[in-house]
């Protein structure tokens, strides 16, 4: 148990409020722990993520998930492994599934290449837990508004590839994914549902 959870879903589907309020949970209980993004969470994956949502910057789809995986690569290297190490909680907003749904579903590319990636850059470090918060796309595209980085500019139907790259992911072997539907529901709702999963799975590592 590497007490270790990940925020998956679409653009706009609320992961990062849902991080933020597991955090706050985890805190009042003395759980200590950290929260991460991808791409990001280091100076360098900081710096690889404005390349990669820069609107000015035309980039290949094999380059575009060879830049995740080395931000990934550097996140896990820096600071999840340590943090790992002192058996302290690790939230992370996007992981590996991100690649698999975006890069994979979203634009095409070979499933079992991007597996092979994702094991290389991760030495397979595998989360505990998985969330996919699932919204509709109409609804992601409202929440989304006016502005929108490169990612966010590839559009509906790119979208719809990725929201059932996700579903797909659900429904393979691994019982890590918890499938959270979140249209037509209150942020409280969706969080207590996370707690409660949370609570079962870690039992009795969990200070209560
Ligand atoms: P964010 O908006 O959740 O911070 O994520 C940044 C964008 O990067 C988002 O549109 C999803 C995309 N992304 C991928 O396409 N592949 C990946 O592996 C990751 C981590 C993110």
């Amino acid at each position: 148990m590497n007490k270790f959870i990940t925020f998956e879903g679409i653009d706009a589907c609320g992961k990062t409020t849902q991080i933020n309020l597991l955090s706050d949970f985890l805190k009042l209980k003395k759980n200590k722990n950290l929260i991460v993004r991808e791409p990001g969470g280091t100076q360098i994956s900081e710096k690889i993520r404005n390349i990669l949502l820069d609107n000015n910057n035309n980039i290949s789809d094999e380059t575009e998930t060879l830049l995740f995986l080395s931000a990934r690569s550097q996140l896990i290297n820096e600071i999840i492994i340590k943090n790992i190490n002192k058996n302290n909680f690790t939230l992370c907003d996007r992981y590996i599934d991100s690649t698999i749904a975006y890069q994979g579903y979203g634009r095409g590319l070979s499933l079992d290449k991007i597996q092979t990636l994702n094991s290389f850059a991760t030495g397979d470090i595998k989360p505990d837990l998985t969330f996919i918060l699932d919204i509709e796309v109409s609804e992601s595209i409202i929440r989304l508004g006016g502005e929108k980085d490169r990612m966010e500019e590839s559009g509906m139907e790119f979208l719809e590839k990725v929201r059932y790259g996700y579903q797909n992911l659900a429904k393979t072997s691994e019982d890590r994914f918890r499938f959270i539907k979140c249209m037509n529901r209150d942020i409280k709702d969706i969080n207590d549902e996370i707690i409660h999963n949370v609570k079962d799975f870690y039992k009795g590592a969990l200070d209560e």
